[in-house]
């Protein structure tokens, strides 16, 4: 299963997992894959002590971080981090309260809200270009850092030279096959081709249709993932044979019991059906496929307020879903997730879900060689 990617790279599969918890980044990668943890929710310290226990961890294994840098953000935000919840009009705080009190969800204590508030403040602060370019700093710290990835657009010059002159492999999410080239031209070395079907900030185009329309537009100078509803040994094989030199998950990850996700929450992942992750607006401002709510649905309606530039929707919305979560109301619980929410139904563990793909992926070759082999005797 090896390919040219992992030889580069210093790993053993060509299995990237895409996680915010460190738990996974570790197994994954102690496993033969390649961990790439979500930096952008945390504060430059809060990543700091992440990336410090990930380094303890993986037996000198490389892994991967991967940073929000949006095109379209909101301008005060980067100016005045300290200031962002001041930011949110009292139009928006009231509509989200009155959704969350008419469903019986209690309000916080005070001291509960301030520090929620702060926390909040502190990793969506990250989501700016400036607030990235302060998670790099911290992650350009951690030698055993050597791929770093760019959601939301091309990483600007000065990131992309900066990460070349410490080895650092540049990485950015694509969901247009123009956006490939555009890319390119920025200096990316490594594109994840993520389709409609994934979990998270996603585009119109579906894997099976982006993956090739990336390969073609890049060429073989630049490394290309399939992502999006990839959950099968068998997705891995097809993903090769469209021209992508690995897979990158993320969905995948949030039944296994390392993953972020408590109990409650893993109980409404494994009820969801595919048609249950929807491409919603509520969650950042930006279309994030994610678990159909009456949260999430309520943002659709008529006489909703306009959604809010990054971070600031982000903000609000995740102190709504902090009280969610809280008062565990599973018809107000949205959460990122892709459309192979379908096929998971039970907990497993990360060291399973590794070996479990690659049984398939051989599987699946194997039935590949079998159909050879008959056409040849034909
Ligand atoms: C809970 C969750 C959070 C995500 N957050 C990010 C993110 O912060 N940055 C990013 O580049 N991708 C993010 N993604 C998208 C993943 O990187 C990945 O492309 C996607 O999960 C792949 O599709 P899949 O969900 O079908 O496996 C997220 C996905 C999920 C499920």
């Amino acid at each position: 299963m090896q390919t040219p990617l992992c030889r580069k790279l210093g790993c053993d599969l060509p299995i990237f997992a895409f996680s915010h918890c460190r738990d996974v980044i570790v197994e994954v990668t102690k496993a033969g894959g390649f961990g790439v943890l979500g930096a952008s929710t945390f504060s430059p310290d809060q990543l700091e002590a992440e990336l410090r226990w990930i380094d303890e961890h993986v037996q000198g294994r490389p892994y991967g971080v991967d940073v929000l840098i949006p095109a379209a953000y909101d301008k005060a935000a980067e100016k005045s981090p300290e200031d962002l919840q001041q930011l949110i009009p009292q139009g928006h705080r009231d509509f989200m309260e009155n959704i969350l009190s008419e469903a019986g969800v209690a309000p916080l204590a005070a001291d509960d809200l301030a520090n929620l508030r702060a926390e909040l403040v502190n990793g969506r602060g990250s989501m700016t270009p400036d607030g990235a370019r302060r998670l790099l700093r911290v992650a350009l710290a951690h030698a055993q850092v050597k791929l770093v990835v760019s959601a939301l657009g091309s990483p600007p010059p000065d990131v992309v030279a900066d990460l070349k002159a410490r080895g650092v492999m540049v990485g950015a999410m694509c969901g247009k096959g123009e956006h490939a080239s555009r890319h390119k031209a920025a200096g990316v070395e490594l594109i994840v081709a993520q389709g409609t079907e994934a979990g998270g900030h996603t585009g119109d185009v579906a894997t099976m249709v982006l993956v090739p329309q990336v390969v073609e537009a890049v060429g073989p100078e630049v490394f290309v993932l399939a992502a999006g509803g990839i959950a099968k040994g068998s997705q891995i094989v097809a993903s090769l044979a469209l021209g992508a030199q690995g897979v990158w998950c993320g969905t995948l990850w949030l039944a296994t019991r390392e993953s972020e996700l408590d109990p409650f929450e893993k109980s409404v992942l494994f009820a969801a059906r595919t048609e249950d992750a929807v491409r919603r607006k509520a969650r950042t401002g930006k279309h994030v496929r994610m678990l159909k709510s009456r949260l999430s649905e309520a943002w659709e309606q008529e006489g909703a307020p306009p959604y809010l530039p990054t971070p600031l929707q982000g903000i609000l919305y995740n102190e709504a879903h902090a009280r969610v979560v809280r008062a565990k109301q599973k018809d107000l619980y949205s959460f990122p997730a892709g459309q192979v929410v379908g096929m998971l139904n039970e907990e497993t563990s990360v060291r399973q879900v590794m070996v479990q793909l690659q049984e398939e992926y051989l599987e699946t070759m194997g039935r590949l060689e079998q159909i050879a082999a008959e056409a040849e005797n034909e």
